[in-house]
C-alpha cells in the first residue's frame, strides 16, 4: 500500500522515505539513522498524547453518564443504566486500523478517519432506556452528535442490534481545547449478551462460522429480540409513565424511560 505522503508533514515524509530506502536494501548513513530514530520518536510521542486526549474524552462522557445514572437512582430508586464499560484502543489495534483504512499515517489524518479510538458501552435493561440515554446526552450543549447508526431499528444482517453514536466532547487542556470524538454503543442486556457471544464465536472461527452455528446464532438473535419485546411490555405494565422530557428529539416518537410510580400511587 502506497499511501500518499502528506504535503503538510515534511518530517513524516522524510522518515517514510528513509524507512522505504532501508526496506529496499539501501542502508542509511549514521546521520540518516539518527533522523529516522528522532522521527519515529516524535510519531510515538504524538501517539501517546493522542491516546491521552482520547482517555480524557472518555472521562468527560463517562462523567455525564454517571451523573444521569446517579440522578435517576436518587429520584426514582431505579436506574435505566445497568453497566458502563469504557475502552481505549490499544496502540497496536490503532496502528492496525490506521494501516487497514489506507490513508496518511500522520496523527492528524488518523484522528480524522478513525472515530472509535475512545469507546463507551452502556447496557440498559429496556430498549426505551437505550434511546432515552442517547437522547438526553445528545441534548447537552457541549456534546455534539457526529453520527447516529440505529442498529436497533435496523439490525445488521447477522442480527446485531445496538445504538451507535459518535459524539464529540471538548477537552480543556492547559494550552487549548481539544475536540475529542467518542464512540457510544448503547444496547440492552439481551443485545449485549448476543453481541458478546457472536464476537467470541467470530473471533474463534475467524468470521467463517460453520452453518449450524450460524443458524443457532440467528435463532439466538431472534430470541433475544423477543425477550426485549416481552420485557418492554412488562416494563410498561409496571411503570406506565414516561419520565418528563429533556431530550434532544433525536428519536421522535420514542418514549423516555419509565419513571416508577411516586409514593402514594396505587401500584406501589
Ligand atoms: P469498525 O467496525 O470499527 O470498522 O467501524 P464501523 O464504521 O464499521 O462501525 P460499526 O457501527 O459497523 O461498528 C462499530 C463497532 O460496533 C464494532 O467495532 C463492534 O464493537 C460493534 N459491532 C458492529 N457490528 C457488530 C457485529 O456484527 N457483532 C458484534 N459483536 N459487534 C459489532
Ligand atoms: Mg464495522
Amino acid at each position: 500500500m502506497d499511501a500518499a505522503p502528506s504535503p503538510q508533514d515534511p518530517a513524516e515524509r522524510r522518515v517514510r522515505e528513509l524507512v522505504t530506502a532501508r526496506a529496499e536494501g539501501r542502508m542509511p548513513t549514521p546521520a540518516e539513522q539518527e533522523e529516522i530514530t528522532a522521527g519515529l520518536r516524535q510519531v510515538y510521542e504524538e501517539f501517546i498524547a493522542l491516546r491521552m486526549h482520547y482517555q480524557f474524552g472518555i472521562d468527560e462522557v463517562l462523567t455525564k453518564v454517571e451523573i444521569l445514572r446517579k440522578e435517576f437512582e436518587q429520584m426514582h430508586d431505579y436506574s435505566p443504566i445497568e453497566h458502563v464499560r469504557t475502552r481505549l484502543k490499544s496502540v497496536e489495534s490503532l496502528m492496525e486500523k490506521a494501516l487497514r483504512t489506507e490513508g496518511e499515517m500522520t496523527v492528524r489524518a488518523i484522528r480524522e478517519r478513525i472515530h472509535d479510538i475512545a469507546g463507551i458501552r452502556i447496557t440498559t435493561s429496556f430498549v426505551a432506556d437505550a434511546y432515552w440515554i442517547a437522547d438526553i446526552l445528545a441534548a447537552q450543549g457541549d456534546l455534539e452528535v457526529l453520527t447516529v447508526k440505529d442498529y436497533i431499528a435496523s439490525p445488521k444482517p447477522n442480527g446485531y442490534r445496538s445504538l451507535h453514536l459518535i459524539v464529540q466532547v471538548p477537552v480543556y487542556l492547559s494550552t487549548h481545547v481539544e475536540q475529542v470524538p467518542v464512540e457510544l454503543q448503547i444496547r440492552t442486556i439481551a443485545m449485549d449478551f448476543w453481541a458478546s457471544t457472536e464476537h467470541k464465536l467470530s473471533y474463534k472461527y475467524e468470521k467463517n462460522l460453520p452453518p449450524a452455528l450460524r443458524a443457532e446464532l440467528d435463532d439466538a438473535a431472534r430470541v433475544a429480540h423477543e425477550l426485549d419485546q416481552r420485557m418492554e411490555r412488562l416494563r410498561s405494565e409496571i411503570r406506565p409513565q414516561a419520565a418528563p422530557g429533556g431530550g434532544s428529539g433525536l428519536f421522535p416518537g420514542r418514549p423516555g424511560p419509565a419513571a416508577p410510580p411516586t409514593n402514594g400511587d396505587a401500584a406501589g
